[in-house]
């Protein structure tokens, strides 16, 4: 059984989806839980199922935002231990019809969003000598898809970004991993035609979709003691999808 019990767990894109389950996940697990994400009425009906939970509203994407926001999660809370970069959008086309701003906005919100928040935990993380910090990538970061080249690239970077981050505070005993999760069942994925939906469950070896708790369960365990020794990593969530 992984306790976290005393540890501070921050969850961007904690609203719905994958985000609201990790927290949820990370609660159980007896972290204190702080939720993040642009929309507070979501983010306060979640913090009030979980019973409490402190919730700070920004926009991931702005660095000004994001030093605002963890300033006053590190005022109320001391210190962070866990930091799980979940907040993703997807502007997908093919890129003949791909504009500017959706190139640059999925860039920004998936991408450039973890480098404000790393460097908002790294002080902290850095003087308590303990530190977790995991990053949700995609499949389609490895594997690549069409009509989603903005967001297979926000998402390579992520990878880029996590094993050097992952080199460059090592030794300060602070691990930095991501995630990739495959096809999971969302109201992201839910946008997607029936018909790709089809598709994607046949390339899938388990034969089925995953669920939010499936992703929420490697953050678990990517935050706990169990994976002290595990840095650098990227742990596909796929059923198969992708090996
Ligand atoms: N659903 C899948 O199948 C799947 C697969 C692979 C990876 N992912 C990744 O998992 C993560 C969560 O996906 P999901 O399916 O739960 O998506 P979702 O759309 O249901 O939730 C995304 C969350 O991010 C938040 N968010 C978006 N833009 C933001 C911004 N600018 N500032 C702050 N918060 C912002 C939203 O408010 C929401 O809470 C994303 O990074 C996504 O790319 C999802």
């Amino acid at each position: 059984m992984i306790n976290l019990t005393g540890k501070v767990a921050v969850v961007t894109g904690a609203s719905r989806g994958i985000g609201k389950t990790i927290a949820k996940k990370l609660h159980q697990a007896g972290a204190d839980v702080v939720l993040v994400a642009r929309n507070r009425e979501l983010l306060e009906k979640n913090a009030a199922d979980l019973g409490a939970a402190m919730v700070v509203s920004m926009d991931v994407s702005s660095a000004d935002e994001v030093q605002a926001g963890f300033k006053e999660i590190i005022r109320e809370k001391g210190n962070i231990d866990i930091l799980v970069n979940n907040a993703g959008i997807t502007r997908d086309n093919l890129l003949l019809r791909l504009k500017e701003e959706d190139i640059q906005q999925v860039l920004d919100v998936n991408l450039k969003s973890m480098f404000f928040t790393s460097k908002s935990v790294l002080k902290p993380m850095m003087k308590q000598r303990h530190g977790r910090i995991i990053n949700i990538t995609s499949v389609i970061g490895l594997m690549g898809n069409s009509g989603q080249s903005n967001y297979a690239a926000s998402k390579a970077g992520i990878i880029g970004f996590t094993k050097s981050l992952a080199r460059e505070i090592g030794s300060r005993n602070i691990t930095v991993n991501a995630i990739a999760p495959g096809f999971i069942e969302t109201e992201m994925t839910a946008e997607l035609p029936e018909t790709v939906q089809k598709e994607m469950a046949e390339s899938i070896a388990l034969g089925r979709f995953g669920s939010t708790e499936d992703v929420a369960n490697a953050v678990l365990f990517l935050a706990s003691d169990l994976a002290g020794y595990i840095t650098g990593e990227v742990m596909n969530v796929t059923g198969g999808m992708y090996m």
